[in-house]
């Protein structure tokens, strides 16, 4: 009873590491996973990915920070986070108490900081790093850095030499061609890419006249955002032959099986956490449940789609 279910092969393989299944958290909507600790066994998913770190204290945007739209939230965080030190002495020794691999994100201003933050994280208890050259509510770098397919060959290949952990390059949607953002990732010497970051947005205060966010435009994300993802992470797929690991907008089994199908090796929750604390561990759920229903036996067999 219950033995088709535990005889799927559900784990899967980024820069040489296994993880125990594809369903991770994404950046920025989990923080450093002790938040959630009383609403789920962190352990049963695949990874962890936590808050974007960079190198000093990041105190963030002024509020306010979110805005519910139609089937999804903008959102002004500016990347708040303790900065690396912190991060080291008061978050991960936490982390390093979980029984799953910790992808942890960085965003840095310039060049040198990429490389400095991938040094410094070049310890135990870390899997991989996560390069955020995409973050939309940030003045200095951020998004600038994901537009330009050659500085993210430059950066990618300047964490991968000053690290041993797998690097994965986290792009954004707001280009027109993002194949040469990926092309330039794995010509870097990438591990893997994971998209999409969220999209540029604004709301605006109508009785006030104003932008609603301090710094007019917000990054869009959760279910409004999915399709637009679904495309990316095809396109990418196509482009280069690296893991992908798929956000936008993913909820449920469905979500992240269409996702599979598309072309992802691995989905990150984001918004969704939002929804419900333990979505990570629903979707997981779900896929088990899907693959069983449809008589997969792995998570690798349902690559793929007919009809192109
Ligand atoms: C509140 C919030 C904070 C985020 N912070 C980060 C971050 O620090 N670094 C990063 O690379 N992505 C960040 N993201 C983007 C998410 O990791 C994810 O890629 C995006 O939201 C799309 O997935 P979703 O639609 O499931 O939320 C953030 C998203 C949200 C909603």
């Amino acid at each position: 009873m219950g033995k088709r279910c535990d005889d799927l092969e559900l784990s899967i393989n980024i820069g040489g590491k296994s993880f125990k299944n594809p369903v991770m958290v994404a950046s920025g909507t989990f923080g450093f996973a002790e938040e959630y600790a009383s609403y789920m066994n962190i352990n049963e998913i695949g990874a962890v990915i936590t808050k974007g770190i960079t190198l000093k204290p990041t105190y963030g945007n002024p509020p306010p920070r979110i805005y519910e739209s139609h089937g999804g939230i903008l959102n002004s965080i500016g990347l708040q986070n303790p900065g690396i030190q912190e991060f080291i002495a008061d978050k991960l020794p936490y982390l390093r108490t979980l029984k799953t691999h910790v992808i942890v994100n960085i965003a840095g201003k310039s060049l040198h900081e990429f490389e400095e933050l991938a040094k410094r994280l070049d310890i135990e208890g870390i899997t991989g790093i996560e390069v955020n050259v995409s973050c939309p509510n940030v003045e200095d770098g951020g998004i600038m850095f994901g537009k330009d397919p050659q500085l993210i060959e430059k950066i990618t290949s300047l964490v991968k030499r000053s690290t041993s952990k797998a690097v994965i390059i986290k792009l954004t949607p707001e280009t027109v061609d993002i194949e040469s953002c990926a092309r330039a990732a794995a010509n870097g010497g990438a591990d893997a890419i994971s998209l999409i970051n969220t999209i540029v947005g604004m709301a605006i205060d109508i009785r006030e006249r104003k932008p609603f966010f301090k710094r007019v435009f917000a990054g869009l994300s959760g279910p409004a955002i999915k399709p637009i993802a679904l495309a990316m992470v095809h396109r990418v797929s196509k482009a280069v032959n690296l893991p992908i690991i798929a956000s936008g907008g993913i909820i449920t089994g469905n979500d992240a099986i269409e996702f599979f199908m598309s072309g992802a090796a691995a989905v990150a929750i984001g918004t969704g956490n939002f929804i419900y604390p333990d979505c990570s561990i629903r979707v997981l759920n779900q896929i088990k449940h899907f693959l069983k229903e449809n008589g997969y036996k792995s998570i690798r067999e349902i690559g793929g789609i007919s009809g192109e």
